[in-house]
C-alpha cells in the first residue's frame, strides 16, 4: 500500500517493503501476527494516505516477546564474547549504511521529516551509535579496590567489580525519530548483553520493524531483539508493568514518563526517562549574530520543531530584538513546507492529525492570552490541506507565564522574548518546570561559562544548538527526566555492579 503521490520516486525495496499486506510482530526469530489478531494502520502524515497495515500487539504479545528475549538472554546471547557482540553491531551498522535509502523513505514516509534531514542527519547518526557501543563491547569492566575492613584487623581481600547486564531491557520510544530512537536503544542494550523488548510509537512503526530483519540479517541471535508495535495504553502499559523486564528506557511525554514509573514499581524495574522540554535559546547583545540567526532558526524549527530539544523559548537582548525577530520572522515565511520526500522542501507535516491538533491548539491559546504572530499561526492550505501541515509560527509579546512560554509544544512554534541583563534572563530561562538543553550565544568566554554553570538544563550548548553525537551523554534535569542516553553514561545504564570479595587470609 504505497501512496501514489510518492510512489515514483520510491526505491525498490522500501517499495517491496511497504507492500507486504501486513507488518507483523517481531518475535523471538518469528513474524507474528498480534495474539488479538488485530491490526492498526499508520499514516503518511504529507497525505494522510494509508501507509501499511500493522499487527497491533498487546499485553499478550509483549508477554511472548519478554519470553523470547529472556531464553535469549539466559541462552544463546550469554554465550557471544564481547568481541563478537561487537562484531554484530558493527555488522547491523554496515547493514543500515547499506540500506541507508530504503530507511530514509520509510521514515519519511512514516514520520514526515524530509528526506535531506533523515539521510544526513538520522540515518548517519544510526550507523555512528551502532559503532561506537561496538567498540565499547569490549571495554565494559570493573575495577580493583583496596579494602580495609576496620573492624576486622589484618584482615587481606581481593576486592574488585564487574559489570554485569541488567538482562531484559523494554524501550518504549517517540514517534519524532523513530529509527534514530531505536537504535539509540538497541546499540548500548545489545553491547552491554541485554536483550530488548521495542516498543515503537503507534504513529512510526515502520523503521523499527525493518530494522528487526535487519538486525536478523546481521546474525544476531533470535530474542535478543523483539519488535512489538502497539498503542501505549496497552502495549506500552504492559511492557512498562511487566514483572520480568528488568528496565524501562522511556522517551516520551512527562505525563506518560510519569505512567510509566508508576507501573515500574511492581518489580522495581529500573526506569531512565528522557521527557519534554521547554528550552532556552539565548542570544546576548555580543554574539555573532549571524549564527545566531542561522542557531535560533535550526533550535526551532528542524524536524518540524517536533524535537525534545527544540529551541522554543528564544531570550534576544533587547539591544538586538527587533532585528533578529524581524529576521526570523522572514525566514520562517519563506520556508519551503511539502511531502518530505520531494527533495524541494525543507519542512514538512507533523507527525500526525492529533499532534497538528495539538499544535494548532497551542497557537490559538498564544492569540488568546495576548501574543503577536510575527509568521505563520496557521494551518498550511491549498496544496498541502491535505496533510498534517502547520505554518512555521513566530510569535512575539509573549510573556513568561503564557501558556506558550510554559508548556511543550512539539511544533515548529517559538516564542521570541526580550531582556535585559544576565541575571534576569538565567532566572527566565530557568523558570519551567522542564530541564533538557539550553543554548547561548555570545563572545564573551567567561559570561559563556557563568551560563553554562546556572542553566538547569542537562546539555549547555555554547554559540551552537542542535548538536548530537553517540559519544555525548543526552538527557535532562528537572521534569525532563533522569538518566542519561548515549555516551560511556548508557553503558552504565545498562549494566549494574556486582561487588566480590575474596579472602586471602
Ligand atoms: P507519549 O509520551 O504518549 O508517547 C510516547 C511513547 O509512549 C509511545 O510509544 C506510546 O505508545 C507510549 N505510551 C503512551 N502511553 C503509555 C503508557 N501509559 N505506558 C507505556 N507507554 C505508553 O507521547 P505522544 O502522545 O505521542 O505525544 C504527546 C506529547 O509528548 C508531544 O506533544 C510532546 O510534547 C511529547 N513528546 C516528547 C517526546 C520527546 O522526545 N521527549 C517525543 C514524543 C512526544
Ligand atoms: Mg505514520
Amino acid at each position: 500500500m504505497t501512496t501514489t503521490a510518492t510512489a515514483p520516486q520510491l526505491n525498490p525495496k522500501a517499495a517491496e517493503f511497504l507492500a507486504k499486506k501486513v507488518h507483523k510482530l517481531l518475535i523471538g526469530a518469528d513474524w507474528k501476527d498480534a495474539a488479538s489478531g488485530k491490526t492498526f494502520k499508520t499514516t503518511n502524515p504529507a497525505t494522510g494516505e494509508v501507509l501499511g497495515v500493522v499487527a497491533e500487539g498487546d499485553k499478550a504479545d509483549v508477554d511472548a516477546a519478554v519470553k523470547a528475549a529472556r531464553a535469549a538472554y539466559e541462552g544463546a546471547w550469554s554465550k557471544v564474547s564481547p568481541s563478537e557482540r561487537g562484531k554484530l553491531l558493527n555488522r547491523l551498522a554496515d547493514l543500515v549504511e547499506k540500506n541507508a535509502e530504503e530507511l530514509a523513505q520509510l521514515e519519511t514516509l512514516d514520520n514526515g521529516k524530509i528526506i535531506g534531514e533523515a539521510m544526513k542527519g538520522d540515518l548517519p547518526l544510526c550507523a555512528d551509535l551502532l559503532r561506537y557501543y561496538a567498540g565499547w563491547t569490549t571495554k565494559i569492566s570493573g575495577e580493583t579496590t583496596p579494602v580495609s575492613v576496620p573492624y576486622y584487623p589484618g584482615a587481606k581481600f581481593l576486592h574488585y567489580t564487574v559489570r554485569e547486564p541488567l538482562g531484559v531491557v523494554g524501550a518504549i520510544i517517540p514517534w519524532n525519530f523513530p529509527l534514530l530512537m531505536a537504535v539509540e536503544r538497541l546499540a548500548p542494550v545489545l553491547a552491554c548483553g541485554n536483550a530488548l523488548v521495542l516498543k515503537p510509537a503507534e504513529q512510526t512503526p515502520l523503521s523499527a520493524l525493518r530494522l528487526g530483519e535487519l538486525c536478523l540479517e546481521a546474525g544476531i541471535p533470535a530474542g535478543v531483539v523483539n519488535v512489538v508495535p502497539g498503542f501505549g495504553a496497552t502495549a506500552g502499559a504492559a511492557l512498562a508493568a511487566h514483572m520480568d523486564v528488568d528496565k524501562i528506557s522511556f522517551t516520551g511525554s512527562t505525563d506518560t514518563g510519569r505512567e510509566v514509573v508508576k507501573a515500574s514499581a511492581g518489580n522495581l524495574k529500573k526506569v531512565s526517562l528522557e521527557l519534554g522540554g521547554k528550552s532556552p535559546n539565548i542570544v546576548f547583545e555580543d554574539a555573532d549574530l549571524d549564527a545566531a540567526a542561522r542557531g535560533m532558526f535550526m533550535g526551532i524549527f528542524y524536524n518540524q520543531g517536533q524535537t525534545c530539544s527544540a529551541g522554543s523559548r528564544v531570550f534576544v537582548h533587547e539591544s538586538k530584538f527587533e532585528a533578529m525577530v524581524g529576521a526570523l520572522a522572514e525566514r520562517a515565511k519563506k520556508i519551503r513546507q511539502g511531502p518530505g520526500l520531494d527533495p524541494q522542501s525543507k519542512m514538512g507535516p507533523l507527525v500526525s492529525e492529533v499532534q497538528m491538533n495539538r499544535v494548532l491548539g497551542y497557537v490559538e491559546s498564544g492569540k488568546k492570552e495576548g501574543a503577536k504572530v510575527l509568521a505563520g499561526g496557521e494551518r498550511a492550505s491549498g496544496p498541502l490541506a491535505n496533510g498534517w501541515f502547520v505554518q512555521p509560527t513566530v510569535f512575539t509579546e509573549v510573556k513568561d507565564s503564557m501558556r506558550i512560554a510554559q508548556e511543550e509544544i512539539f511544533g515548529p512554534v517559538v516564542a521570541v522574548m526580550p531582556f535585559k541583563d544576565e541575571a534576569e534572563v538565567l532566572a527566565r530561562a530557568n523558570g519551567t518546570p522542564y530541564g533538557l538543553v539550553a543554548g547561548v550565544w555570545t563572545k564573551d568566554i567567561k559570561k559563556a561559562f557563568r551560563m553554562a554553570q546556572g542553566l538547569k538544563a542537562g546539555v549547555v550548548w555554547l554559540n551552537c544548538y542542535q548538536f548530537v553525537d553517540a559519544a555525548a551523554p543526552w538527557g535532562g534535569t528537572k521534569q525532563s527526566g533522569y538518566g542519561r542516553e548515549k555516551g560511556p553514561d548508557a553503558v552504565h545504564a545498562y549494566t549494574q555492579v556486582k561487588s566480590v570479595w575474596v579472602d586471602l587470609n
